[in-house]
């Protein structure tokens, strides 16, 4: 049994206040291994931004739960002295918070809770909803009684799959109406909701879209209404945004002409997300787009260089191209560029 605080982590509430107060969204980024971590630290110091390191499900199998904790301690002390060395000794330090993401039981949120995460989020957006607000309501009882306050990211409504329906009349988005009942229900200190966001690098399927005469796709837009709503019903609470990669097409495009075969892979337009971060959108979780960007990155690579298999030789431009990709979202996008 560990507490993030001896981690040198930080729970959300003081950041999610902060963004709202300044209008900005904090980046979520997935991490599944050491250049994926060392390009959104590199990426959150370089900026001076907070940054939220969210670890799946899949990828605590993928790691182990043993090697994340030290790889959270060691994130802060990469980051310290990085920030040390860019800014002087001891004049920044950003907070980091370490995220379990889609947490799908009790039983994982307390795990991840003892083994040093700062926060959790515990989905049960599928579940009816009395069940999702038993559940949901479980897991913030156990993250708030610890000695240090965890925590806890909920949902309601389900995020659209590509094969989901997502017209009007079938939609899954969140409803307005529910909200107040659920957060007063469960205690939960942020809240994921759908307003047409999905995971994935195929967010929407052709004919949801429109297509230009160069043949270029573009999504439905947001529902902002039903956001609006949301923020009436609860102000200033902190919101959440899952599936908010917004695939960019150059990327798509040099993994394809290098071997790859993504057809139709379409994202949220990075505006769109600029404008929910003024709002309450607190949180945006990015996953896909670093995926996108470290596979163009190794394809490229491999098809200049057939004959390398030093993985520094291919990871390490990877590692390169994530860190921009990063970059680029804090500055231009999310708006969290100094605000550590
Ligand atoms: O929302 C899901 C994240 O992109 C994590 O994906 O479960 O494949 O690690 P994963
Ligand atoms: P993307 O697949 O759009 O990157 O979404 C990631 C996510 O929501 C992680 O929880
Ligand atoms: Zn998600």
């Amino acid at each position: 049994m560990i507490s993030y605080k001896e981690l040198g982590l930080q729970n959300t509430k003081e950041l999610f206040a902060k963004c709202i107060k300044e209008g900005f969204a904090t980046p979520a980024f997935n991490f599944n291994n050491m250049e994926q971590l060392q390009a959104i630290i590199t990426a959150a110091v370089e900026t001076k931004s907070p940054v939220i390191l969210q670890v799946s499900k899949g990828a605590r199998a993928y790691t182990s739960s043993v090697l994340l904790k030290n790889m959270a301690r060691g994130a802060v002390e990469f980051a310290n002295e990085l920030s040390d060395k860019l800014y002087g000794e001891g004049k920044v330090r950003i907070p980091i918070t370490l995220h379990l993401d889609h947490g799908d039981s009790l039983e994982l949120c307390k795990e991840c809770i003892d083994n040093g995460f700062s926060s959790v989020m515990i989905d049960g957006s599928h579940l009816p909803y009395e069940e999702n607000i038993a559940l949901t309501k479980a897991v913030c009882e156990y993250a708030h009684s610890q000695k240090d306050y965890v925590s806890v990211e909920g949902e309601l409504g389900v995020l659209a799959g590509i094969e989901d329906e997502v017209s009007s009349e079938h939609s899954n988005y969140t409803n307005p109406e529910e909200v107040i009942d659920f957060v007063s229900k469960t205690g939960v200190d942020s809240l994921a909701i759908s307003i047409g966001t999905s995971h994935g690098a195929n967010k929407f399927t052709p004919d949801k879209c429109t297509r230009n005469d160069k043949g270029e796709l573009f999504s439905p837009p947001l529902r902002f209404d039903i956001l609006e709503k949301i923020e009436e019903k609860l102000p200033n609470f902190p919101i959440v945004l899952h599936g908010a990669s917004s695939v960019p097409q150059d990327k798509v495009k040099i993994i394809n002409s290098n071997g790859g075969a993504l057809k139709d892979a379409i994202g949220i337009p990075e505006e769109q997300l600029q404008k929910a971060s003024k709002m309450n959108v607190c949180k945006i979780n990015i996953d896909s787009d670093g995926r996108l960007a470290m596979t163009a990155s190794i394809r490229e690579v491999f098809n200049q260089s057939p004959a390398e298999f030093d993985p520094r030789k291919y990871l390490g431009p990877a590692r390169e191209a994530l860190k921009e990709l990063y970059k680029h979202k804090i500055k231009n996008v999310l708006g969290s560029e100094n605000k550590a």
